[in-house]
């Protein structure tokens, strides 16, 4: 999809569907909306009176313009209560309007800015939710579909703008809201791949790929690396997969000056059958999914390549399968870590945190100074949160509430857990210095404290995406599928920590 801003007037635009935005509570029109409205012979004032609730939030009114104008269609985009209008709502209704002109075939789609323009929200932070809305809202993953008709998709966005000298900013908040559509629809592309495809040897792959084309520098550490460092959390994991676990550690240095870096960990568990404790087959296909927190980061670290903050941070990713089989670790095994730590093993479904733990460890041998991780961790945090939000585990008060921050300016919902130590004392072992389940209460903080465990004294957030990282519907701009959840909000921390 091309996007581009044009100082043509409304009337003449020539486009399939042109999007005007309008209001709950709007009875007279704005100028452009007006003057449309003109050329179509009172049609749209018409519509308000006759048919009250074409404002209404996501509602969409399709009008025939029969040559009066350059659009062939008018879309009325209900934009609710103006007073209740928040930019990520604008990105949402931006979705909506744009899924549904690719559904109905159109190639070209414009829409108007100067409407929505609020005092509460800078032109620049306006234009991206309109295009970051179009991009992710008009996802589709095709690559598994054959002999199907070409598939429906917008070539040409055009945002019009008379005024020349709103122009540029415009155009600036184009650029940004394509490297961050860019980046989550990588992420979402690499959770939509089957696990068949999707193995870790794949994701270094993928990696590798992502660190060429954006001079980031990368290792990725083989299953003999791992032996040497003996991340023995991490391989016991791997034992019952025939598919070979890889580390991927992207770098990238926004600030050569400075020895501070900030780990991004994701976890890349790239089909979780549960192993020996194996999950029931409902759903489990979902499983493929597993890794939705090591494609935030790499999409994360795609955007973060690209707008370049001023600081420095490490991507890292430990990529495995965890499948039961004669080589499987077992319930009641107890193994080491690479921290030296000893952990029980209650459930071999407890995988998630053993990988995190190995990864985390490394990434503070690597010079990590602070450390956020994310991952579709543990089941309980669907059950506290459902798909709405992402909970959070953190030692560190300061690095939460700038998670928390970036997080409300990109929409993506996030909320702390308590974090009492008392919790601790579900994941004490008898046998091990640590069990890798704390059962089914609290089970979000007692994963989340595990993981603490093997963090020494430094600034760390937990992000649990178990409930948000896949949608089973289209809503907003969420397709069906994964979401790519977290790439918005840590390129959006990058760049807050990189202008502070
Ligand atoms: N990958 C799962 C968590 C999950 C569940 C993600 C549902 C997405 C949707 C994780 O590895 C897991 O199996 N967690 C267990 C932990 C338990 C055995 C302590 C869980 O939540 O049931
Ligand atoms: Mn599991
Ligand atoms: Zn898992």
């Amino acid at each position: 999809m091309q996007i581009k801003v044009l100082t043509t007037p409304i009337t003449q635009v020539s486009c399939n569907t042109l999007i005007i935005n309008l209001f709950e509570e709007s009875t007279i029109l704005d100028k452009a909306t007006g003057m449309i409205d003109k050329a179509l012979h009172g049609h749209i004032n018409t519509l308000i009176s006759e048919q009250p609730d074409c404002g209404k939030y996501g509602e969409i009114t399709i009008i025939h313009t029969w040559g009066a104008i350059g659009a062939k269609h008018i879309m009325v985009l209900g934009m609710g209560k103006k007073t209740e209008l928040t930019t990520d709502k604008i990105c949402a209704l931006s979705a909506i309007a744009m899924r549904t002109a690719q559904k109905r075939h159109a190639k070209s789609v414009a829409t108007m800015i100067s409407a929505l323009d609020t005092e509460r929200y800078d032109l620049q932070t306006t234009t991206e939710a309109i295009v970051e809305g179009a991009i992710l809202g008009t996802y589709q993953f095709n690559y598994y579909k054959t002999n199907q008709p070409t598939p429906d998709s917008i070539e040409k966005f055009i945002i019009i703008e008379n005024k020349a000298e709103k122009k540029a900013i415009i155009t600036k908040g184009i650029q940004r809201a394509e490297i961050i559509g860019e980046s989550v629809n990588l992420a979402r592309d690499l959770v939509n791949h089957p696990a068949i495809y999707m193995t870790p040897t794949q994701m270094a792959l993928h990696a590798q790929e992502i660190a060429e084309q954006n001079n980031l520098e990368i290792l990725i550490l083989e299953k003999a690396d791992m032996e040497k460092e003996n991340m023995h959390a991490l391989l016991s994991v791997a034992k019952g997969s025939f598919q070979p676990p890889k580390m991927i550690v992207l770098k990238y240095i926004g600030d050569a000056s400075n020895h501070h870096f900030t780990a991004f960990v994701g976890k890349g568990v790239t089909f979780d059958s549960g192993g020996i404790s194996i999950k029931p087959s409902l759903n489990m296909n979902e499983m493929k999914s597993d890794m939705a927190g090591g494609a935030t980061v790499l999409g994360t670290m795609l955007g973060i390549g690209k707008l370049k903050p001023k600081i420095n941070i490490l991507g890292i990713i430990p990529c495995t399968e965890n499948m039961p089989s004669g080589h499987a670790y077992k319930p009641g095994d107890v193994i080491s870590s690479m921290s030296g730590k000893t952990i029980e093993i209650i459930t071999t479904d407890a995988e998630g945190r053993l990988i995190l733990a190995d990864a985390i460890t490394y990434a503070q041998q690597l010079g990590a100074t602070q450390i956020i991780d994310i991952a579709t961790l543990t089941g309980a945090c669907v059950v506290a949160l459902g798909n709405i939000a992402s909970g959070l585990v953190s030692n560190n008060k300061d690095l939460c509430s700038q998670v928390l921050a970036a997080s409300v300016s990109t929409g993506e919902k996030m909320w702390e857990m308590p974090n009492f130590a008392e919790y601790k004392e579900q994941i004490k072992s008898d046998i091990a210095d640590l069990k890798n389940s704390g059962g089914r209460m609290a089970g979000t903080i007692t994963a989340g404290l595990f993981i603490a465990q093997f963090v020494n004294d430094i600034p760390w957030v937990h992000i649990d995406i178990a409930g948000t990282a896949d949608s089973n519907k289209n809503s907003g701009y969420n397709v069906k599928g994964g979401t790519g959840v977290g790439v918005r909000t840590l390129i959006q921390l990058a760049q807050n920590m990189g202008t502070k």
